[in-house]
Parts: structure tokens; sequence; C-alpha cells
């Protein structure tokens, strides 16, 4: 068996002459939880009801706790617990009674202990005789949560679950998730913001116009943040002969900003090269400021440049 709960391989949606999703390849492990992150219109939905069969692929490969999607339709979606469009519910109904209904409609046979266990990891023992039109939009959510994995998926599949949540909601909705995660459930949730994604999240992918553009682990952030490329702006007495030594040194291209200012994108170990070697050539080096590219930063211009694509 593999760790790889969920295995996508160069999926791909086309539909006419547009390419929605275009060649994406990602794995989500055993207990993790995996973000996909783009803007309006990117292609995370497109991409979630292929891996659950809603919509049928043009080309790629999706693998489920092992079971193949095209040789293993029914092995592969027994592994799956999804809300991908708004859970529906009977508001006048319990949620309790919503639950019974929806498990004498199951294919799994599920026991009663399994109810009661599921309504406890969500959460909703208290309310759970009340009647769903009482519920808030949270409780709403955990009720879908919890219908979704009552019959114990190994990979749970939400669409923007947090839309229309508070931030208290969000927050708890989170932690709600980690719970999960930590009893071995893999989570595929999607959102378009980054902050939320980087909250919650052990890794997520960017998906930019159908593409996989990059992933993202939060483990290595501060590793990122380390090694990648900053501006950096030096000033100095004499730019000009500054600039020169520099240009002799170091392949990345300099923008000269005054005569006493110059502005470089290198990275953190770079900086104190280039200020040795300025010393060493008697320039004087009053000041040394840098501005991090975030990936908040590149998102944005990510986010932005799609909203240009609309635009025209
Ligand atoms: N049935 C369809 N026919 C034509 N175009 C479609 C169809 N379904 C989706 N699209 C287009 O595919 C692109 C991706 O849509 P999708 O719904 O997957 O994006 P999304 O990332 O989920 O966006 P959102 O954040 O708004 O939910 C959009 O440009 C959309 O208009
Ligand atoms: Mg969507």
């Amino acid at each position: 068996m593999t760790d790889n709960i969920l295995q996508v391989k160069n999926l791909t949606k086309k539909i006419g002459s547009k390419t929605i999703v275009d060649n994406v390849s990602f794995a989500v492990q055993k207990g993790e939880i995996f973000g996909l992150l783009g803007p309006n219109g990117a292609g995370k939905t497109t991409i979630i009801r292929m891996i659950v069969g809603l919509i049928n692929r043009t080309g790629g490969k999706v693998s489920i706790n092992g079971h193949d999607l095209d040789t293993d339709f029914n092995g592969a979606l027994n592994e799956v617990g999804a809300i991908v469009e708004n859970p529906e519910f009977y508001g006048y109904m319990s949620g309790y009674k919503n639950l019974i209904h929806y498990k004498r409609m199951s294919r799994n046979e599920i026991s009663d202990e399994k109810l009661k266990e599921t309504i406890e990891l969500v959460k909703l023992d208290h309310a759970i005789q009340q009647k769903v039109k009482t519920y808030s939009l949270g409780m709403r959510q955990r009720l879908g949560v919890a219908q979704a994995i009552l019959h114990s998926p190994s990979l749970l599949i939400l669409d923007e679950p947090t839309n229309g949540l508070d931030p208290s909601g969000i927050r708890e909705f989170r932690d709600h998730l980690r719970m999960l995660a930590n009893n071995g459930v893999s989570v595929l949730v999607s959102s378009h913001l980054l902050s939320e994604m980087q909250l919650m999240c052990d890794r997520f992918a960017i998906i930019e116009k159908g593409k996989l553009i990059h992933i993202e682990s939060m483990s290595d952030t501060t590793n990122l943040e380390e090694t990648s490329a900053r501006e950096v702006t030096f000033t100095v007495n004499d730019c000009e002969k500054a600039v020169k030594i520099v240009e002799q040194n170091i392949t990345e291209s300099i923008i000269k900003n005054s005569e006493k200012q110059f502005t470089i994108s290198i990275d953190y170990q770079s900086i104190a090269a280039i200020n040795k070697l300025l010393v060493q050539s008697d320039i004087q080096v009053f000041e040394i400021s840098s501005v991090k590219k975030t990936l908040e930063d590149r998102f944005m211009e990510i986010t932005n440049s799609a909203k240009e694509v609309v635009k025209q």
C-alpha cells in the first residue's frame, strides 16, 4: 500500500477549444491536509469534480488509496467523502434524522455506533436532535462533514468549505479538519484565500488558469524565506564605482536608482558577500535595505494577472 492516498497525474479537462485544467499532477499523503489555491475561475472545482467522477476527464489518471478511477471506479469512490456543492439537508428534520436518512440510502453498512462516534467527532452531539433549519451555517457545515465521513473514507474532499463562515467559524472548522487529519484522514480542500490555506494546510498547490504553477509546503516556508531572492537596495558613497565592482562578480541585473543607490535582486547569503566586496574596494556602505517578496506578493501577482485576462 502506498502512503499517497490521492494520486493525480496529468489531469486535463478540455471543453470545446478551451483547456480548463491543464496537465495537473499532485499527490496527497495519509493524514495530510492539501489545498488547491487559486483565484475565481482557476479550475479548482473542475479538478475536484474530475477526482470524484462527477465529470469526465479529457486526460490523466486518478488513483485513490490504490484504486484507479478507470479500472476500479466504485472501489476508488468508496474511499472518498466529499462536499462539492452545498450539501442539501431537510430543514424540517433534525440533524440526526438527516444522517439516518443518508445512512439508509448509503451503499455501505454504517453501524449505529459509527453514527454516534461521527456526531461526537464533529461536535454536534448537543444539537443533533434540533431541526436543521435552526442550525447556523457552521453547524450545517459540520453536519455536511459528518455525512461525508460517515462511511470512514480515507480521503475527504471539500470545495471552498469556509465560504460564508465568520472568522470564528473558520477557525473552528480549521481545528476540526486538523483533528480529522490527526485521526489519519487525508483532506483535499480548495480556497481562493492565501491566508486561509497557509493556516489550514500542510501543503497547497497554486492553480492559475488551469495549470499547477507551484506547490508550497508550510514546513519549509522559513527555509524558503532564507533562499528566495529579494530586492536589496544599497546606499553607498559612489554608486558608479560600486555597480562596476558588483557587475564583475554577479550575474543578476542591477538597477541604478540614483548617484547613491542601486538595487539588485539577490538571495540572503549574497547580501553579506556584496557588502564585503564593496567594503574591500574602499566603498562606503551607508545602508542596506531589503524588501522580501513574500508568497502573498507572488500570489497577488498571479491573481492580478488572472484579472487582467478577464478584463480583456
Ligand atoms: N461546463 C463548462 N463549460 C464551459 N466552461 C466551463 C464549464 N465549467 C467550468 N468552466 C470554465 O472553467 C474555468 C474553471 O472553472 P472552475 O469552476 O473550475 O474554477 P474555480 O477555480 O472553481 O473558480 P471559483 O473560485 O470561482 O469557484 C472557468 O473559466 C469556467 O468558466
Ligand atoms: Mg469553484
